[in-house]
């Protein structure tokens, strides 16, 4: 007899069995289901506001910019009524905002939608998520207890750690997320790297080491998007993702709390290294919301690298 539907649901690990498997303590697997859940709602959200299936420019009147909101709004509402978050941070508001009684557990970072600007060429783009127990300012590396992303791409793909391995589940067609790689984990070096910025803006000390990682043969791979970018470099097991100090913004681009700070604790629990040239990005003080701060995050021979060659004189 073939494998009927029985034989075949066995084999399926769910993101909610696999929490539960993995002893995530159970409010805490409670918000990052729900959080998974929101991101069939922004998929929609995307599918609704692109101008390509209206068939005219925008019918709605909506520009990217709005979906960036629309998704800040629906991701807020969610975690609003779930009983498990005080505070919610997000790229998209000025400042924290209380949503809760003040008495649970958890406070979220959000950036709600990452890559917008993508939306029209089809590229992945994401939504990328830190989870606090405690306040997100002026602390490093203990606040955080869980991170996550999720990709819309060709798939919808999330990636989970609550500090126990990095895990990426699919979106199945059943609305499901199915487990398709557990504890991710990156070699000691990979092949591919992901430069950001223009080569002009680069400091002298960037530069050297790109050519440096040009001469040892690394590949370029870089979509524009923060999401699939480190998303490539985690499931190909290793490369670098930069976007360093620029002449003109000392800061880079990227936002630590809600962009560098969550992918950090992912790349770490999967045995990669972030650091913003020369501290560990999950060390870095956030004294506002809004800081940036350049990054170098991948396998461990490329993050070293940079460490050391920027450290020269
Ligand atoms: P935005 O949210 O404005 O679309 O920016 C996306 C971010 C991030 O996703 C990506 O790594 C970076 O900007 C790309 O910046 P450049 O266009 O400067 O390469
Ligand atoms: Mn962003
Ligand atoms: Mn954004």
């Amino acid at each position: 007899m073939g494998e009927g539907i029985c034989d075949y649901t066995k084999h399926i690990i769910d993101l909610r069995r696999h929490m539960w498997m993995a002893g995530v303590e159970v409010e805490l697997r409670r918000l990052i289901w729900q959080i998974a859940v929101v991101g069939k709602y922004i998929s929609a959200k995307i599918h609704e506001s692109n101008r390509k299936l209206a068939g005219l420019k925008n019918v709605y009147g909506e520009d990217q910019m709005a979906l960036d909101r629309a998704s800040d709004e629906i991701l807020k509402n969610q975690l609003q009524f779930s009983g498990f978050v005080r505070q919610y941070a997000s790229e998209e508001l000025e400042d924290i905002i209380d949503i809760g009684t003040g008495q649970e557990k958890y406070i979220v970072t959000a950036d709600p939608l990452d890559g917008s600007s993508l939306v029209d060429s089809n590229l992945s783009i994401g939504t990328i998520i830190g989870i606090h127990k405690n306040s997100v300012l002026d602390c490093g590396r203990n606040t955080m207890v869980a991170a996550l992303y999720i990709t819309y791409g060709p798939l919808i793909t999330m990636i989970y750690s609550a500090g126990k391995g990095a895990h990426e589940f699919v979106l199945n067609r059943e609305g499901e997320y199915v487990l398709s790689e557990e504890n991710i984990k990156l070699k000691e070096k990979g092949s591919i790297f992901s430069p950001g910025g223009l080569r002009r803006d680069w400091t002298d000390k960037h530069l050297k080491f790109i050519d440096q990682m040009e001469s040892e043969g690394y590949k370029l791979r870089y979509s524009g998007g923060f999401v699939p970018d480190i998303n490539q470099i985690l499931i190909k097991k290793g490369g670098l993702f930069t976007y360093p100090a620029l002449k003109k913004s000392p800061q880079g681009k990227l936002r630590l709390l809600f962009e560098l700070q969550p992918m950090a604790f992912i790349m770490e629990q999967a045995g990669g290294m972030a650091i913003d040239g020369n501290q560990d990005i999950l060390s870095v003080k956030v004294e506002n919301i809004n800081q940036l701060s350049p990054i170098y995050i991948g396998s461990p021979y490329e993050v070293q690298m940079a460490r050391r060659m920027l450290d020269q004189c």
